[in-house]
């Protein structure tokens, strides 16, 4: 079969473009741990409301101006609401929605999670600047969906 000069030049080219963002892929996946973290935790969404994780909501600190919270992602809230912080505090957010897939995006930041029926979803932030952090549902999870939002406070120290 004969193949033309530029179309094996082409097919060389195509190729390892290919290879290229095959590699950039895996590196990304293997050694950046940058792929999705699927099945990484899970929760029955019929429990999310009764389990231990989520029962006692608000914030816990567990280290020095470092703090954890568990909230729910329903309709049409996120429970706990508000929050309020010191500057420069680290906050550990644990989510899970007992519903439909919602969101959960603190705005002015790089948080932007969604919050997946069955999965339990989980993202850090350090909040140096002091002011109000809107958070937004960002997934249509219903009629309400535009009211589904709460803010942090971040207070200057
Ligand atoms: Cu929850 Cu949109």
């Amino acid at each position: 079969m004969h193949i033309h000069r530029y179309e094996k030049v082409w097919l060389i080219i195509g190729s390892l473009i290919l290879l290229i963002f095959l590699t950039i892929l895996a590196i990304q996946t293997f050694f950046l741990e940058m792929g999705p973290p699927s099945h990484a935790e899970t929760i029955d969404p019929q429990t999310v409301r009764d389990s231990e994780m989520f029962a006692d909501a608000g914030l816990k600190e567990v280290g020095e101006n470092e703090y954890e919270i568990a909230i729910i992602a329903e309709m049409f809230a996120f429970q706990p609401g508000d929050l309020e912080i010191p500057a420069g505090a680290t906050v550990h957010f644990t989510l899970a929605s007992p519903d439909v897939t919602h969101g959960f995006k603190i705005t002015d930041t790089n948080v932007n999670v969604m919050v997946v029926p069955g999965h339990i979803s989980k993202v850090s932030h350090t909040f140096d600047e002091p002011g109000d952090y809107l958070i937004l549902c960002n997934e249509y999870c219903g009629l309400g969906h535009e009211y589904m939002a709460s803010t942090i406070t971040v207070n200057s120290q």
